[in-house]
């Protein structure tokens, strides 16, 4: 009888894709996808170490999971991924019963790891030039949409970030290798794809560029939509720009982290660009795209950030209008520039301003959704509502959820929808016309 893993993902769309990776390697060395936990005979936590909210909930998690070993002699659990590589071998004392630590570069190691892991434990936390070349995801979500990652590690070194430590330097995957798979999936029905890198816009892979990418990905037959994500405001050059405002397929949606709209804090964030670096930067975006949708990533609470600073950020966000945001506390990295500066800004600061961000950015995704009141939009119809089994749901090219009530709509239909009413983060319509590729 085959094995069975189960592979538990914490953290962003990268550990996600890696957890696939994962799956796919499993499967091709025999194991089988357990259903849930207890019914697996391999358990792996895929884990992220950015904040350290991230890394308390998945060691507390981890010690529940060794506890099923009780039950069934001879399961393995294991680590995976960013807080493997930053806790090494440390691990095992943090979490007795634990069998293998294995960091974000470990997949070629992992069939032969898991072989010896019932004899002793085992540790790989080699750091490395590992792109996924050849790999194949075992996809998990739904059968429309999949990820690509493009890019591994960082280079960018940003004062407060763990991930140049922990994922290495950066490297590019080879563009043919990437066409590759993402040909593949649409031969498996995919019909959207985004690509993956901490910064996809410094792709390059000894021949190519980010933008000669989109351009190979936007001529794939059966390929409806190109995303990607995540965007460095330092390296979206004009010509990257124009790649995606002539590539149809190149949805108009980018994420592009800010983290402060102060100068002062940008510095010792050591960001590379300056607040109006970043305006200058949007005013380009919006002149070419239009009806881009752009969103962030915004700290708060980063050491020495004063009421002012805050207010630079909040006043960036208007002038921006982003239409959504990912806020976050800053949470102290031991290792990084940022950790070694006093974490000075009281916790009920920190939770204050984070608080107030949400809220602006809760009126700007509203004005977003607003705007778009009267408009057609283009969705990609993914799945049923879960709110109301009447309803399907989809996505706009710019990201923003839509739902309508009808029939005729199936799911993996494209359809141009009128849009009648929103919400803050859906927008409800009429589908008024099928779209075919
Ligand atoms: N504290 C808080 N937020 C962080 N991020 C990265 N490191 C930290 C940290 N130490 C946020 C940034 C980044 C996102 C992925 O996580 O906003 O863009
Ligand atoms: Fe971290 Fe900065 Fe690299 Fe993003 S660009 S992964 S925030 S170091």
């Amino acid at each position: 009888m085959s094995k069975k893993v189960y592979i538990c993902t914490y953290g962003c769309q990268m550990n996600k894709y890696d957890s696939e990776l994962l799956l796919g390697l499993l499967r091709g060395g025999g194991y089988d996808l357990a259903e849930s936990e207890t019914e697996a005979d391999l358990i792996l936590v895929n884990t992220c170490s950015v904040r350290e909210h991230a890394e308390r909930r998945a060691l507390g998690r981890l010690r529940q999971l060794v506890n099923l070993k009780k039950d069934k002699p001879g399961m393995l659990v294991g680590v995976y991924g960013c807080m493997a590589q930053r806790y090494g071998e440390k691990l095992f004392e943090e979490v007795h019963g634990l069998d293998v630590v294995a960091g974000p570069d470990a997949f070629p190691y992992m069939l032969d790891i898991l072989n010896k892991a019932g004899e002793s434990r085992q540790t790989c936390t080699l750091l490395g030039d590992f792109v996924g070349t050849g790999m194949k995801p075992h996809r998990l979500g739904n059968k429309l949409t999949a990820w690509s990652a493009i890019t591994r590690g960082c280079n960018n070194y940003c004062s407060y970030c763990i991930v140049p430590y922990v994922r290495g330097r950066e490297r590019s995957r080879p563009l043919e290798d990437i066409l590759q798979e993402v040909q593949n999936a649409v031969q498996n029905g995919v019909r959207e794809i985004t690509f993956l890198g901490q910064n996809v816009n410094s792709y390059h892979d000894g021949r190519h560029d980010f933008a000669d990418l989109l351009y190979a990905a936007n001529v794939i037959s059966g390929l409806w939509r190109i995303r990607f994500a995540t965007s460095h405001p330092k390296d979206l050059s004009d010509k990257l720009i124009e790649a995606i405002a002539t590539n149809h397929k190149v949805c108009e949606h980018i994420h592009l982290p800010v983290q402060s709209g102060s100068d002062r804090v940008l510095g010792l964030m050591n960001r590379g660009y300056s607040r109006k670096n970043y305006l200058d930067l949007v005013k380009r975006i919006k002149s070419a795209l239009p009806e881009v949708a752009l969103t962030t990533d915004l700290i708060t609470g980063f050491p020495s950030e004063s009421e002012l600073d805050f207010q630079e950020t909040i006043d960036l966000m208007y002038r921006v209008e982003f239409s959504g945001a990912f806020t976050f506390k800053y949470s102290p990295r031991p290792g990084t520039r940022a950790a070694g500066l006093p974490n000075d800004v009281p916790e009920i600061i920190k939770v204050q301003r984070l608080e107030r961000m949400i809220k602006v950015q809760q009126e700007l995704a509203e004005i977003f959704s607003k705007n778009l009141l009267g408009t057609t939009q283009e969705v990609m119809f993914e799945e049923k509502s879960p709110r109301n089994p009447r309803h399907v749901r989809g996505r706009a090219r710019n990201g923003k959820i839509v739902e309508v009530d009808s029939h005729l709509v199936k799911i993996g239909e494209v359809w141009q929808v009128s849009i009648n009413a929103t919400q803050t983060w859906v927008l409800f319509g009429n589908a008024i016309k099928k779209i075919e590729e």
